[in-house]
């Protein structure tokens, strides 16, 4: 029994070197990856890609859907201010009217607007049209639309009609969009693409199931050209915001974690060519990363179903009210 016990720690001392250098080795890989991670985060959070983002490094116009208001918007102001000329398209000309003439009279630049449904799917040549000519740098997916109210599927209003609606404006129209102006930026070897996911593409978000999937889709579509068009020059970026103060989110007041759109597009466009897929807004980062690395998705798939199904309730009671 004793010789058993000598030889055992006899195994024991033969090991114990090894085992130092091993737990030595994994303490500076994990160090070395800390690090990585910081610097990373520097360089996307703290210095930005610089004058990446410009009409000298891309071409002279951009183009954005869903312009006329919160996040679209606020892309197509801020690109204007970095002296872009915009193509706006919207469904109202009214309001394009009066995005154009609030960006034409603080920027010098030239605005055009496109009015398009893009619910529908016989827009696009109209669109050809409209963009016929133009050196386009830049390309915001914009346009988006969701839920009115979190929702068993089988109980959406009008099931028929909402399907088409949300895959013809959520995914649909950035297919479309981008068949009319990948082209002339591959011939031109430079250009950029930004399609606006949204941060339900990282779980299935149920009663919000059909959204959350139609962003899913951005997400891969976006990915899945990048690696395609990388090599030919062409920068092709996923954003994935959390909540943005606008009306689809249906929050008024502005905080950190739910920033204005302004706020919002300001820190997206700072990492353009940094990251390919990205939350566009370092709370928002933080918020994706818990999501999708520390909690399992089927944890945050759970936690969401109970709190839509009671968002739900509450929203039912309110109409039942009048
Ligand atoms: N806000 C958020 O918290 C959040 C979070 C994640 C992802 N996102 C994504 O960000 C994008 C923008 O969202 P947002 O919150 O800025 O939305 P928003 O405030 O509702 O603005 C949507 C814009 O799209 C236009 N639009 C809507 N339906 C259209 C249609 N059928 N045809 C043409 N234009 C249409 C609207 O203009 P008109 O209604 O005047 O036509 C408006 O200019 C969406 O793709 C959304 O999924 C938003």
């Amino acid at each position: 029994m004793s010789n058993m016990l000598a030889d055992g720690l006899e195994a024991l001392r033969a090991a114990e070197a090894p085992l130092l250098v091993l737990g030595a080795l994994t303490a500076a890989w994990l160090a070395v990856r800390a690090v990585g991670c910081l610097l990373a985060g520097l360089r996307v959070w703290v210095l930005g890609n610089g004058r990446l983002v410009s009409p000298g490094s891309l071409g002279q116009w951009a183009v954005v859907t869903g312009a006329t208001d919160g996040i679209g918007k606020a892309y197509a102001e801020e690109l204007a201010r970095r002296g872009f000329n915009i193509v706006l398209i919207s469904r109202s000309q009214e309001k394009l009217d009066d995005v154009s003439k609030a960006i034409e009279s603080k920027c010098e630049v030239q605005t055009k607007t496109i009015a398009a449904d893009f619910s529908t799917r016989d827009i696009y040549p109209k669109i050809e049209e409209g963009l016929a000519g133009l050196e386009i740098g830049v390309l915001v997916n914009n346009v988006g639309v969701s839920y009115g109210y979190p929702e068993f599927f089988l109980s959406i209003p009008n099931l028929d009609s909402f399907i088409n609606t949300l895959i013809n404006v959520n995914i649909t129209s950035v297919c479309q969009m981008t068949s009319l102006v990948l082209p002339r930026m591959v011939q031109r070897k430079k250009g950029a693409i930004l399609n606006i996911s949204s941060a339900s593409a990282l779980a299935p978000i149920p009663l919000l199931t059909v959204y959350s999937a139609s962003k899913a889709f951005v997400d891969f579509f976006s990915r899945g050209l990048e690696a395609e068009y990388k090599s030919q020059g062409i920068i092709i970026q996923s954003v994935l915001p959390s909540f943005v103060a606008t009306k689809l989110s249906k929050i008024r007041r502005a905080t950190l974690d739910k920033p204005t759109p302004q706020r919002y597009v300001a820190a997206a466009l700072g990492t353009v060519g940094l990251q390919s897929q990205t939350s566009g807004y370092f709370p928002h980062a933080v918020l994706g990363w818990l999501t999708t690395v520390l909690l399992p998705a089927k944890l945050v798939t759970s936690y969401m179903m109970g709190m839509l199904v009671s968002q739900r309730a509450h929203y039912l009671k309110k109409q039942k009210q009048g």
